[in-house]
């Protein structure tokens, strides 16, 4: 299967680093990288392959344009020509999340379907912003859209509600969903102060290239819209939710919250009516308090299992490289069987 990676920052490196540690564990699926595309680093195509040791090295130096010539090796297309004349049988979007407009991503992706292209994202922007719309595109063409990694990083928070538990009606899903904001809050706990905190979880690659989006509660709330258009087929903007993020608590309320054997966490709830994000003040005791650091977590309510509640990694660099790996295996196995 031959995958062209639009966006080359950590998420998209996360992927190929897994593909390189796991060539034995994958040699099945035969996946190839033919086409890396980056706004500002450059552009690599080759028809037969490129190779991934070279790129991540490549990478280090600082861009693509440090990648070894060869016969075959195309550096002139921009990212609109690889999308659309690459014989990638999967475009992977995992350029910066907009969410104002989700672009250019948008574009790309509606390029990738009207060119008869799988797509995977990691890319919030347009499943939260144009679910439907690329839903429609990819079913008319035959093709699959798949974004677990848009939601808790790779662990199958998509992949439970909409293949595990299809049967069951998810009546609520609400849970803790952004990595960065959970692990300040963890820090806070601990006594670190909140300026560094969030500088931790930049350097760790928890937080958005605009760590705003996290701590503003505006991611949390792009994954609610990503929810409540797959799980509810709500068309919800985030001008109808009420959103509020983390940054008007103080050390002085983690620790007042700490004496009375509370804990702050940044809840999103989504329903078929709607979709909130907000602090709340939870008992110790209660099971999303427990959830720390870039840790996630979700509870879906169901009306044949209950609750049914997953807990997983929420961001990082291999972590949300394994979500877009586990949408690629899901590719590989329905539309390209060994
Ligand atoms: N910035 C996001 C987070 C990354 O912290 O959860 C994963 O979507």
């Amino acid at each position: 299967m031959k995958i062209a990676l639009i966006g080359f920052g950590t998420v998209g490196q996360g992927l190929v680093e897994i593909l390189r540690d796991k060539a034995e564990q994958l040699a099945d699926y035969r996946f190839e990288v033919v086409a890396v595309a980056t706004q500002r680093r450059g552009t690599l195509y080759h028809p037969d392959g490129l190779d991934i040791p070279d790129l991540l090295k490549s990478m280090e130096l600082g861009g693509l344009s440090y990648y070894p010539d060869g016969i075959g090796l195309n550096r002139d297309w921009d990212v609109t020509t690889i999308i659309r004349q690459c014989n990638a049988d999967v475009i992977v979007e995992c350029t910066h999340t907009n969410l104002t407009n989700a672009q250019p991503a948008l574009d790309f992706c509606r390029v990738a379907l009207a060119s008869g292209k799988h797509v995977v994202l990691a890319n919030k922007g347009p499943i939260a912003l144009a679910y439907a719309e690329l839903k429609e595109s990819a079913r008319r063409a035959g093709l699959l859209l798949r974004f677990e990694a848009t939601v808790m990083a790779g662990t199958p928070s998509l992949r439970l509600a909409m293949n595990a538990l299809e049967g069951c009606t998810i009546t609520q899903a609400r849970g803790i969903l952004n990595g960065t904001t959970n692990y300040i809050l963890t820090q806070m706990e601990g006594g670190m102060d909140y300026a560094a905190a969030l500088d931790e979880a930049q350097r760790l690659g928890y937080a958005e290239a605009d760590p705003t989006a996290d701590v503003g509660g505006w991611d949390a709330a792009s994954k609610a819209l990503i929810l409540a258009a797959a799980l509810f087929e709500q068309k919800l903007t985030v001008e109808q939710m009420s959103v509020e993020g983390i940054t008007n608590i103080t050390a002085a309320d983690v620790q007042a919250a700490a004496a009375a054997g509370e804990r702050w966490r940044l809840i999103a709830t989504v329903t078929p009516q709607g979709a909130s994000v907000r602090p709340l003040r939870l008992p110790i005791t209660h099971p999303l308090a427990g959830v720390s650091g870039a840790t996630n977590a979700v509870t879906y309510t169901t009306d044949l299992l209950g609750d049914v509640t997953l807990v997983g990694a929420g961001a990082g660099r291999q972590q949300t490289g394994f979500g877009l790996l586990s949408d690629l295996l899901e590719i590989a196995r329905v539309k390209f069987p060994y």
